[in-house]
């Protein structure tokens, strides 16, 4: 088991930007599924969800291991950034907001499992605004910590994944 002190910060930053393109897409296709439950065709998707159980709990079980992947990749940054900062010193600030959001974003999580544990599997039309208000400030928080926290690691653009 290698001591995580020894991390390498510009790796570690690599794979923050993975997990952010791995996050953003998975929640497009999500978002894109969840789509047809609501606005111009959303009846028939609703119907469709209603009377196709296995319709609906793909969608719940899409949403769970979005969530579940959003929690990994939080818990993992707040493992490194303790050590972020012991040798980045001037970067405290940047990272007391970062442990904030993630104490919010785990708040929403939380509350969303449990709305998903507690429905009745058959209904998914409430879960596309739900999923809205859990992940409001996601983007932003991702874009926060690629422009403040990314550069002090070392990495620059040409370490962006295309
Ligand atoms: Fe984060
Ligand atoms: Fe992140």
């Amino acid at each position: 088991m290698p001591n995580h002190r020894h991390i390498d910060s510009r790796a570690a930053g690599r794979q923050l930007l993975t997990g952010h393109r791995e996050l953003r897409a998975q929640l497009s296709s999500l978002r894109a599924a969840l789509t047809g439950l609501d606005g111009a065709g959303g009846v028939a998707a609703v119907r469709a969800a209603g009377a196709d159980p296995s319709l609906a709990e793909q969608l719940r079980t899409r949403c769970l291991e979005y969530c579940l992947g959003l929690h990994h990749h939080h818990t993992m940054e707040d493992g490194a950034f303790g050590i972020f900062e012991e040798r980045i010193p001037e970067i405290a600030p940047v990272i007391e907001r970062l442990r904030e959001e993630h104490r919010q974003v785990a708040a929403g999580l939380d509350r969303l499992r449990k709305l998903l544990d507690s429905d009745d599997g058959q209904d998914v039309t409430w879960l596309r605004e739900e999923l809205e208000r859990t992940v409001s400030g996601i983007e932003d928080h991702f874009v926060y910590e690629e422009t403040y926290l990314l550069p002090a690691l070392g990495v620059t653009a040409s370490d962006r994944p295309s």
